[in-house]
């Protein structure tokens, strides 16, 4: 249950305030009636957006909420950095939403592919554990054909990037033509593909994510599209 004011100014209607004129001006209506009360509280459903309408559109879906993104070239995954963001892909409304929206790790601004936002803490620790294992597969297109040796190398678990004092964890490396190679990792350090291919003598020119544990980037999602995860999707990170 949750007050209805609190829950429409977390998913960021509005302060409880503006929140109480909107109920005020007979703008919220759940179950076909107007409410009354700002006050009421409500349970909070899976199905709560399609009962409750605010100006006569559904409820934004409330927390816990995944999205799974097509991030496109050229935006960023950080509040902080300068550029377009991610989260400018999604309803204005929703930066305001508490608790806050975050990307499950990050993807390069020059990455695009498969990208995880959410609300959910314990989700997102669980994917990026090194506990879970979640791999993450990545298509790079490379400057320079590939050598021979980079399969072996990326498998051996020795690799040392450049500034770390950890050698990497193994991953694995499938060709897929002269210049063009599928990489699945399991760990996350910053600009880890890109560093990996330089470690080797090459250098990415295009990377992009297809796929996040068993979970594959739809194909019917367009790049700077998303959506909201469905159970199943969330499981199949997992499996
Ligand atoms: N590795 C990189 O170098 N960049 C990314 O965006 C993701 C993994």
């Amino acid at each position: 249950m949750a007050r209805l004011d609190r829950l429409l100014a977390n998913l960021g209607y509005g302060s409880r305030r503006e929140v109480t004129d909107l109920v005020g001006r007979r703008q919220v209506v759940l179950d076909g009636a107007i409410v009354k009360d700002a006050g009421a509280r409500i349970p909070i459903t899976a199905d709560l957006p399609d009962r409750l309408l605010v100006s006569g559109q559904p409820l934004d879906p409330p927390a816990p909420l995944t999205l799974l993104m097509h991030k496109p070239r050229d935006v960023v995954c950080s509040h902080r950095e300068a550029g377009r963001s991610v989260y400018e892909l999604l309803p204005f409304r929703w930066r305001a939403r508490i608790p806050a929206l975050s990307t499950i790790g990050r993807l390069d601004k020059d990455t695009s592919g498969l990208l995880l936002i959410t609300d959910d803490g314990p989700f997102l620790h669980r994917v990026i554990s090194p506990r879970s294992h979640v791999a993450k597969r990545y298509v790079a297109t490379l400057a320079r054909p590939l050598a021979g040796d980079e399969t072996e190398i990326f498998a051996a678990g020795t690799l040392m990037l450049d500034g770390e004092k950890d050698a990497l964890a193994p991953a694995v490396l499938e060709p897929l033509s002269a210049a063009v190679a599928q990489l699945t990792i399991t760990e996350g350090r910053y600009h880890q593909v890109r560093r990996m291919f330089a470690a080797v003598g090459n250098h990415v020119e295009g990377l992009h994510r297809d796929r996040i544990g068993g979970l594959d980037l739809p194909a019917d999602l367009g790049e700077g599209a998303w959506r909201v995860l469905t159970p199943a999707e969330q499981n199949a990170i997992f499996r």
